[in-house]
């Protein structure tokens, strides 16, 4: 009874970061919006704000739950990637409050999605492949 409880829990945990995952390309889809809304641009320094929050309570999670089934080698690694995104997050907000425009937002956009899919739809993948690889073999 007790293995089947931490298997949903378990499955729980890798569906809420799935679900974060898509609510992180929707704060990017925010973004582009308001490329081209030249009277909202102001919003854009709050939205990487909410988002830059946003991902740090996800990747506080998502390292609980590499720290639970993987080897430390790969969860270091995996951490280290995380930094990078928050700091691109951190350097996105500082450069459009120093100048806002089109072109910084958009490019910003455009590096956010190629940062985001690269670490969510490769890595991140990867890493839930391997935890439900671990699970399948405990049976
Ligand atoms: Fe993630
Ligand atoms: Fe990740």
């Amino acid at each position: 009874m007790k293995k089947v409880d931490s298997e949903v829990k378990s499955f729980l945990g890798i569906k809420s970061l799935d679900e974060d995952h898509d609510a992180i390309f929707n704060y990017i889809e925010q973004l582009q919006a308001l490329v081209n809304e030249p009277k909202n641009h102001e919003y854009a320094i709050g939205i990487l704000e909410r988002l830059l929050a946003f991902f740090l309570a996800h990747v506080i999670k998502e390292e609980q739950q590499l720290q639970q089934y993987l080897p430390t080698n790969i969860v270091k690694e995996h951490i280290l990637q995380h930094q990078d995104e928050l700091d691109y997050l951190d350097e996105s907000i500082i450069s459009l409050k120093v100048k806002i425009s089109s072109n910084n937002i958009q490019t910003i956009v455009d590096q956010l999605n190629q940062e985001f899919k690269n670490h969510i739809y490769r890595y991140d993948r990867n890493i839930m492949q391997k935890i439900i690889k671990i699970q399948n073999s405990k049976h």
